[in-house]
């Protein structure tokens, strides 16, 4: 069988015959990653359709970009459930009333528990603003920017159990300037993970990712260099 490039796995909608997978986007604050996977999806031929988005903050300008998409929108506010574990189940049953196949974190701010994970194993993804596996967490560009870093970038992984940790989908890497500030280095960044995670989420979708020994094995159809990207460096 010859290898498709990326690009045509990007395309792996166009038939009609592939249906589209299912995605729900979780988000807790401006959703530019969200839309940036809505106008991905946008297009006839993308292999997957952003049917959901739920937030855990009311009001939050995410919520605005996927009405204006015409994709239903659901909050649940953390603070108003027992538990996360009442919290997790009102999610799932959105996604499973919504028939979601695909989830995609994007500036999610609540940590998942591992049942929750463990049912999502494979078909979760995130995307981090660091080169993982450096600088997990939270306050992560202020915290490059303190270590002196020449070099940053964001992720995009699958989702384990522990935070920031899954295998890794795809990278992009940004030069970090000398007189860079938190807010500039975070655009820079941002910028990049507007292009990265639609090609990822086109990936997954497209089932030509695979996980074996921890690692992500894109299934002969996508070339290492398209799993990097590194402009400007
Ligand atoms: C992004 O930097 C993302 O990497 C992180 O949270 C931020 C979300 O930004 N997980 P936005 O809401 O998508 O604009």
């Amino acid at each position: 069988m010859a290898d498709i490039e990326g690009a045509d796995i990007e395309r792996a909608g166009r038939d009609g015959r592939t249906p589209k997978r299912r995605v729900a986007v979780l988000i807790s604050g401006g959703g530019s990653n969200l839309q940036a996977l809505l106008d991905a999806a946008a297009a006839p031929d993308y292999p997957a359709e952003i049917a959901l988005v739920v937030s855990n903050v009311a009001g939050v300008h995410g919520l605005d970009r996927a009405a204006k998409a015409g994709v239903p929108t659901v909050t649940l506010p953390h603070r108003d459930f027992d538990d996360r574990a009442a919290f997790e189940a009102a999610i799932a049953e959105n996604l499973a009333s919504n028939a979601i196949d695909l989830i995609c974190l994007a500036g999610f701010m609540r940590i998942l528990t591992a049942d929750f994970v463990r049912a999502w194993e494979g078909r979760m993804l995130n995307i981090h603003p660091s080169l993982l596996p450096a600088f997990k967490g939270r306050d992560v560009q202020a915290r490059a920017l303190a270590a002196g870093v020449k070099i940053s970038g964001c992720t995009v992984h699958l989702v384990t159990a522990d935070l920031d940790d899954g295998p890794i989908v795809a990278q992009a890497a940004v030069p970090v300037a000398a007189d860079d500030t938190v807010a500039s280095l975070s655009a820079r960044i941002l910028a990049e993970e507007h292009r990265l995670y639609p090609r990822a989420l086109a990936w997954l979708a497209a089932g030509a990712l695979k996980v074996a020994d921890g690692q992500v094995q894109l299934t002969g159809a996508v070339t290492s260099s398209e799993r990097l990207q590194s402009p400007g460096i």
